[in-house]
Formats: C-alpha cells, sequence, structure tokens
C-alpha cells in the first residue's frame, strides 16, 4: 500500500455489494469494485491505497472444519430438542452445505430411529453432511446408552454432544468405537463429536485423552476393543468444540467474547501438555442472529459458528405456527430465564420467550411453591387455588393421576418413589406443566398459548431487528438454508468493511450495513 502516487486504482473483486469511501488525508481517495491497475500516472487517475483480496464465506472460518465434516460453509445449526430440529431442517441446511444436527433429546428411542432412516435415505446417497444429538441424561442412563448404542449400530458419523458436566461410558463409546490407524500410523476417527461446552472445566474433559478408566470398563464389557482402548487414551474426545455464550434454552448466559478466547488458551495449553498431533477447532455459539455478529465471532478465532434461536423460527423448524409467529415477533429483550423441566428440582433454568406468554412468570410461581412446601396438599388454599385454576387448569388429584399415568408408561420408580414421597409428587406434577407447556408450543395448542414454553435467547430479537422490512420479517419466508446464507454473506460484507478500516481508510458506517436478500 502507498500514498500520494497518481496511479490508477486497483482494488480486488469482492462478490457483494461495492463500498466507495473517501480518504481523508487527500480527500479523493475513491474504492470500488474492479478497477484496473496502471503503471502509468494519468491525471484522472486515483492513488492506491489498499488492495484487499477476494473474501468468500466459505473461507470465514477454519477451511480444516469443513473438509473434515464435507460441509461448504464454517456453519452449524445446533439440535433442538423434541425434534424442534426436524428431519426437514437438516436436510435444508445439508444441501446448502452446512451442518446440522437432528434434535433427539426428549425422543423416544423409536422416534430417533426413524429420523435416522429418514437422514439416511434423503442425504447418504450424495454424502451430504448431517448428524443426531446425544444429550446427557443424568436421571435416565439408559436411555442415553440405548441411543448411543442405536447411533452407533445405524452408522451415524457425526454428534452433537451436550449438557455433559462430566463423560459418560455413553459418549465415550461412541467417541471411541471404530478408531483406528491408517497405512501411515495416523489415527483415523470413525466417529466425530462436537461437544458443546459453555464451562472451562467442562472444555477440559473434552480435551483431555479420554479416561481409561471409562475406556477399560467399556472394554470389559466387550464394547470397546484393546486398540480402540489404547488409541483413545491418547486422544481428546472431541476435535470440535463449540463453545456456546447467551443461548436459547440451556445457558450459562455468559458472553462469547469472554468465553471464546478462555476455552482457546485452555485448549492450545492442553494441546501442548499432550502433544496432540490432531488440530482441535473451537466453535462460536449464542447470540449469534445477525452478520455483525457471526463476522465477530469469526474474528474471535472461531473455527465455525452456531446458530440456534433464528432457526426455530423458520418454516423448516418443528414448532408450530403460531409458536414461530410470535418468535418472529421478539425483540431483544423479550426473554426470560425460567425453571428447566429436566432440572427442576436442582433450581436450573432454561432462557424462553417472555412476549406473549405467560409461562416463565407462572413456572417460577410453581419452583417457589415447591422449595416452600413439601406437598401439594400443604399448599395454602389461596395458592392452591390460583394454581389449580390459571396454571394447571385441573386439580392437584386429576393432575397427579395424569402425571402418574405418563409415568406409569416411562418409569415405573418414578410413580413408586412418588407415592412415598409427597415432595417428589409435587415435583413431577409441576414438571408435568413444564414439560407440556414445550408440547404445546410444537403442537401448536392455540388454547394453552398463554403457557407455551418457547426456548429462545437474545440472538432472536437481534435478528428480527436486521430483517425488519426485508422478505426474512415474515416468518412465512423463513427458511433455514436463507437465513444461514444471507448470515454469512452478511459477515463476509462486514468483515471486509473492517478489512478497509484496518489499512486506515475511513469507511462509512453504510458499508457495514448488509441488508437480507434472497441468495443462491
Ligand atoms: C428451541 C431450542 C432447543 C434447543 N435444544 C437443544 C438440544 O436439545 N440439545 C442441544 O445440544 N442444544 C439445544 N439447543 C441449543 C442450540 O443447539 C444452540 O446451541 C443454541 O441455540 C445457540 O444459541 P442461540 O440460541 O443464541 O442461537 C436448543 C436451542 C433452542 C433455541
Amino acid at each position: 500500500m502507498f500514498a500520494g502516487a497518481p496511479l490508477s486504482v486497483a482494488i480486488a473483486t469482492v462478490r457483494s455489494s461495492a463500498q466507495v469511501v473517501r480518504d481523508d488525508r487527500d480527500g479523493r481517495l475513491g474504492l470500488g469494485l474492479g478497477g484496473s491497475l496502471s503503471l502509468q500516472p494519468t491525471a484522472d487517475a486515483w492513488p492506491l491505497h489498499a488492495s484487499l483480496p477476494p473474501l468468500y464465506p466459505e473461507w470465514l472460518g477454519d477451511r480444516g472444519f469443513a473438509e473434515t465434516h464435507g460441509l461448504r460453509f464454517p456453519y452449524v445449526a445446533g439440535a433442538m430438542a423434541n425434534g424442534i430440529a426436524t428431519t426437514r431442517m437438516v436436510v435444508e441446511l445439508a444441501k446448502a452445505g452446512c451442518l446440522s444436527f437432528f434434535g433427539a433429546a426428549g425422543l423416544s428411542k423409536g422416534r430417533v430411529e426413524a429420523a435416522i432412516t429418514e437422514l439416511q435415505d434423503a442425504l447418504d446417497p450424495s454424502a451430504l453432511p448431517w448428524g443426531v444429538n446425544l444429550i446427557h441424561s443424568p436421571a435416565e442412563p439408559a436411555h442415553e446408552e440405548a441411543i448411543a448404542e442405536l447411533l452407533i449400530g445405524r452408522g451415524v458419523r457425526c454428534v452433537e454432544a451436550s449438557a455433559y458436566m462430566a463423560l459418560t461410558p455413553a459418549i465415550v463409546r461412541y467417541a471411541a468405537t471404530g478408531l483406528r490407524r491408517d497405512s501411515s500410523g495416523a489415527v483415523i476417527r470413525h466417529h466425530r463429536v462436537l461437544a458443546k461446552v459453555s464451562r472451562e472445566e467442562v472444555a477440559r474433559r473434552f480435551l483431555e485423552p479420554m479416561p481409561m478408566s471409562l475406556l477399560t470398563g467399556l472394554q470389559s464389557r466387550g464394547q470397546l476393543s484393546a486398540l480402540e482402548v489404547e488409541l483413545a487414551a491418547t486422544l481428546p474426545l472431541s476435535c470440535d468444540i463449540t463453545v456456546e455464550a447467551d443461548s436459547g434454552g440451556h445457558t450459562d448466559n455468559r458472553p462469547l467474547t469472554a468465553l471464546l478466547p478462555t476455552v482457546a488458551l485452555l485448549r492450545d495449553q492442553i494441546v501442548a501438555e499432550h502433544g496432540y498431533v490432531e488440530s482441535i477447532r473451537i466453535g462460536a455459539a449464542g447470540g449469534l442472529g445477525t452478520p455483525a455478529a457471526i463476522a465477530a465471532a469469526f474474528a474471535l478465532g472461531a473455527a465455525y459458528v452456531q446458530t440456534g434461536s433464528v432457526n426455530q423460527a423458520c418454516i423448516e423448524s418443528g414448532l408450530g405456527l403460531r409458536a414461530r409467529q410470535m418468535l418472529a415477533q421478539a425483540e431483544m429483550a423479550d426473554v426470560i430465564m425460567a425453571p428447566a423441566a429436566d432440572m427442576f428440582e436442582l433450581g436450573v433454568d432454561v432462557q424462553v420467550l417472555r412476549r406473549g406468554s405467560m409461562f416463565a412468570v407462572r413456572a417460577r410461581k410453581l419452583y417457589e411453591l415447591y422449595r416452600a412446601y413439601p406437598s401439594l396438599e400443604s399448599i395454602p388454599k389461596p395458592e392452591r387455588d390460583k394454581v389449580e385454576r390459571d396454571i394447571l387448569q385441573a386439580g392437584f388429584a386429576d393432575a397427579w393421576q395424569s402425571t402418574r399415568a405418563f409415568w406409569l408408561g416411562r418409569d415405573l420408580a418414578q410413580v413408586q418413589r412418588a407415592e412415598a414421597d409427597p415432595k417428589h409428587r409435587m415435583a413431577l406434577v409441576f414438571r408435568s406443566y413444564l414439560g407440556l407447556s414445550s408440547r404445546w408450543a410444537i403442537n401448536g395448542v392455540d388454547a394453552r398459548a398463554a403457557d407455551f414454553q418457547i426456548w429462545c435467547g437474545p440472538a432472536m430479537g437481534a435478528f428480527n431487528r436486521w430483517v425488519r422490512g426485508s422478505f426474512l420479517a415474515d416468518a412465512a419466508n423463513r427458511r433455514v438454508g436463507q437465513v444461514a446464507l444471507n448470515l454469512l454473506e452478511g459477515a463476509a460484507v462486514i468483515s471486509r468493511a473492517q478489512q478497509l478500516r484496518s489499512v486506515g481508510l475511513s469507511v462509512p458506517n453504510s458499508a457495514f450495513d448488509f441488508r437480507p436478500r434472497l441468495l443462491a
């Protein structure tokens, strides 16, 4: 770069809109797309201040990530429980060159198996990328193991592992199964795990070599071979760690700018300690709903980006129409933490949509009553009346009968415990409201719209603000592929504007404004 010499401008091409800027220093520099370079000074030529190489969305992240997973873009759509991340969503994103995960959490083994069959039929013949969620289920370890066995047995090559505070036999078995050496001696993974973490101590578990105690336990049960154990003991469970900041659903509400660099430093330290040859990539999730946010994640060093909330509002989502329309109206502050159905007794919260739903307030009320009283029967009458009338829409006795019927079909031990322990009975009754409120949103039960539990993070409101006035404002036009392409293309434009700024040029705000458009 040099200033002052009267050369014609040469500015390398960019796929997106041209930006014209002025240079404050001499007041006459213009930058534009294309142009030609002339070594002969001419009167009407501008001095060359900068030449930017092209920048494509495909290049924003770590190329190794795209190559390993067979992707065009470094873009992942995270799993969404109860089938909200549908097979249709996974297929659409695979065709767009992105990776996504079927939302297996909360579903029966039979439903997960049916989804696998659908995805294999649709995507395996053309070798397109896809995966399934494997979620830690502390209350149902047998279910977690059954899903892991299903994934292995049905040849699912990629999973998103989530909610693991500690490693379990199920996830270690999945990761270690099929490990082998190629002819050069390099270790080849048969299964790939994207581990989602929001804490440093959990990241460490996925970064350290797989624990020998779990490996030998699996070997003694005939679930791993001696070679698989030997190789696994030298490798981290995962070479893709998705760092999840403030997100929809379960979240620690951490800012990405604090979390990602912290986990990246931990990664560097552990890689050095163990001398791994494989590179371990860090992806970014949580709060990503605009091109600027995606560009910022890549600027932080993310190998790939992952979205969630914004996909839930798309037409391929498993959420009912009414709930999707509610999401499309959300503003950034329209989210709130509310008690989680799966970890209610522990006081764990999830982030949900507040606008248009009383769920968060009602669920909080149930949690407070659970904390304050030993049984349903001991709740004072005025409180009890309100809960029966406004929340459960059933008397405590009827609510327990329907809750009991549900658990009889799922886990008899829960019923036995509840019949012996009134506090547990109260927990199950209150948890049934929390569980049903998600189903009402998915199934579009309009009569219970005021109770819809819709997991959602601030990314949703940011996205809605960005797409206002564009074709993506209407929930009916939101397709996961278009959302992904627009976020990525916009991130490339913004990254490029920032590059111009970083060569010392004065860049107008409009250069950072990418409006949604139909992209192919
Ligand atoms: C409706 C919904 C359901 C989710 N369910 C799961 C899940 O079952 N398993 C999981 O690993 N992550 C789940 N997530 C998290 C997403 O996969 C993703 O990591 C997260 O939404 C990204 O943050 P964002 O919501 O700010 O985009 C869910 C998120 C949402 C919004």
